[in-house]
Formats: structure tokens, sequence, C-alpha cells
């Protein structure tokens, strides 16, 4: 068996994807240009798993060093492809370095892969690709629609890696997140963003006394309760989908493409209720107005995921929360502390 290339491999979802795939039996190697990642993460994953992992610090922006790289891998069979960048608001302001990240940065890494002769990749796309859905729950055949330059970038990934595919004659698993979130069960390694921009995080850090509220973003949106739903889904549960995707690879070639959600949805009041009764006292939080571009509701049918990768979420909303509160408590500080 080659070795799979991670790109972003010192990331949150990746830390967490690795874990699974050692434990699995597979050779990594790990890429990061730690812009938005630490190598405590990628430490604390060689302690989990009792193997030092093999890290280098490339950026796919660079396709110098990304060349570099493979030339010194020549094992490499399959990537991962998880490297990009990912806060909507920060892609509305500079939408520039979000086409140059994520744009560039696949296109080098396709490019070097078809120099090489790697034809087997795993996309990490996301829910956003489709926009303010029509209904819910959302099928993989849905329209997609981008309404920031970050689900843009997404989309446009997608895409050039389908053109590529059908060209080239690769194989490629496109998996949709939706909503990831908690930690792996030691406490060792979880989301660790410098400022919180997504719900749960942030709730975290209420919880633990760092900020002083959550900010729910408008209670009239036309939900139950008025405030947001989403897929939330646990980053373990994630992480093994990586690993049915590599196993269906070995065995189906061509372009899938899979929601990785729970297919249940729970809206911002009933995230901070669970996390309340999780950590023992109320997590104090005021109604604001609406964020922009926000939706009131969107969930995935993880159907496909199940039928044809064999996945399907296993942990629920006590376990992602929990875990979620247990990294949070254990390393208030995230790598840093
Ligand atoms: N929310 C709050 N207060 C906060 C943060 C979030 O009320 O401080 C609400 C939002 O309005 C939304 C829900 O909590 O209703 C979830 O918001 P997140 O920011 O956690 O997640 P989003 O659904 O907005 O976006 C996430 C990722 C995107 C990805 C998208 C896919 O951040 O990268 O899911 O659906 F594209």
């Amino acid at each position: 068996m080659g070795k799979i290339l991670i790109t972003g491999g010192a990331g949150y979802i990746a830390s967490h994807t690795n874990v699974e795939l050692v434990k699995e039996g597979y050779d990594l190697i790990l890429a990061d240009n730690f812009c938005n990642s630490s190598r405590e993460a990628v430490r604390r994953v060689g302690e989990l798993t009792g193997k030092e992992l093999s890290l280098y610090e490339v950026d796919l922006k660079n396709i110098e060093e990304l060349r570099a790289l493979f030339d010194r891998e020549p094992d490499i069979t399959a990537v991962i492809h998880f490297a990009a960048l990912k806060a909507v608001g920060e892609s509305v302001a500079k939408p520039l370095m979000y086409y140059e990240n994520n744009i560039t940065g696949s296109l080098n890494l396709y490019r070097v892969m078809d120099e090489k002769g790697v034809k087997q990749l795993v996309f990490s796309s996301s829910a956003t690709v489709y926009g303010d859905p029509a209904t819910v729950p959302v099928r993989e055949d849905f329209p997609v629609h981008a309404t920031n330059p970050y689900g843009q970038t997404k989309l446009m990934m997608e895409q050039i890696l389908m053109d590529a595919a059908k060209a080239r004659g690769w194989d490629v698993t496109i998996l949709r997140y939706f909503n990831p979130v908690g930690a792996h069960d030691s406490g060792r390694i979880g989301e660790d963003p410098e400022y919180p921009n997504n719900l749960l995080p942030f709730v975290s850090q209420v919880a633990a006394g760092i900020r002083e509220k959550v900010m729910v973003f408008g209670n009239d949106w036309d939900t139950p309760d008025g405030t947001g739903v989403r897929d939330y889904i646990h980053v373990v549960d994630l992480a093994k989908a990586h690993v049915k995707a590599l196993e269906r690879l070995k065995v189906k070639g061509g372009v899938s493409i899979f929601n990785i959600g729970t297919g249940k949805g729970y809206s911002v009041l009933e995230m901070i209720e669970a996390f309340s009764r999780i950590c023992g006292h109320p997590v104090p939080y005021e109604f604001g107005p609406r964020r922009s571009g926000d939706i009131a509701t969107v969930y995935g049918d993880p159907t496909l995921a199940k039928r044809e990768l064999g996945w399907e979420a296993e942990l629920g909303l006590e376990e992602m929360v929990a875990s979620a509160w247990k990294w949070q408590s254990l390393n208030p500080k995230g790598y840093r502390g």
C-alpha cells in the first residue's frame, strides 16, 4: 500500500482523520503551511497513535515546494486535500486572498499530482455549496450555488477536480461536510481557532468564562424557536468518513459526491441548552441581529453515504458537546497552553 498525502495535515479535521487512518494502518505524509494550525497538533496525534508522523512545511501556493515533497516521497498514491482558508466573513473582506490560496493551491496540487501520476484524491468540500436550499434535507443532486467567496472557492475546487478527473482518469471522492464540531474523546486534540467564528467553539469559550456571552444571530428566523438550524456532525464521525472514502477509491473509480452529516438539525438555542446541561451551568446568551449571509435552516440527507460508502454518523449531540467541553476544559489556551 502506498502513502497518503494529507494537505492541511495539522488542521482540526485532518488531525482527527490522521488518528483514524493511522489506526487502520495507513502510512501518512502531512503537509501544512501552519497559517492556521500548529505543530503541537501533529505531535499529539503522534502521541495518541504511538507513531511519529512525517511532516513537511509546505505552502501549496509554492509549486516548487510541492514538487520537492513529491520527489522526496515517491510512494504517495493518494491525497486527502484539506488545506484551505475557511472563514466566511474573512473571505468577503479578502476575496483575492481566498481565491489565491484555495484555487492556486489546489491547481498546483492537481498539476503536481498529474506530473507524478497520482490519480486518487479525497476532497474536503462543504455544505456551503448548496447556498440557501429550496428544501431540506439537501441531497447531493441539488443545485449548487455560492453565497460568498469562500463558498465560491469550494465550488470551483469541486468543478476543477471533476474536469481533471474526467480528462485524466482520476478517482475522486468529494465529501460535503455539514457543521463539524466536537473533539477526540481523549481531550488531546480539538478545534483551536484564534478567534471563534463558528457557534460551538464560541459557546465553549463562553462556558469556560473566556468570553462574556454568546450573541445569537437572530431569533426571528422561520424555524421552530426562531434561531438558525444546522446539521452538526461529530469530527470523529467525519474523520471516519475519510477512511471509508479511501477504501472506496480502491474498488470504485470515477467521481463520487457524498453529504457527510447526521441528517438531523439542531437550533442555536438547542446547542446552547445542551452545552449548559453538559458543563453544569447556564451559558449566558443574548439575541442580536441576523448575521449577513446566514440562512434559516440547512441539514443534509446522508442516505447516499450510508448506501455507497458504508458510513453513517454514530455519535449524537451529547457526545459532540461533551467532547467539545472536555477539550475546552483541558486546553483553555488550545495548543498554546
Ligand atoms: N451563530 C450564532 N452566534 C455565533 C455563531 C453562530 O448565533 O456566535 C449561529 C449562526 O447564525 C448559525 C449557526 O449558529 O445559525 C451556525 O453557525 P456557524 O458559524 O457555526 O456555521 P455556519 O452554518 O454558518 O457555517 C458553517 C461553516 C462554513 C460552512 C458551512 C456549511 O462555518 O464554513 O457551515 O454549511 F461553509
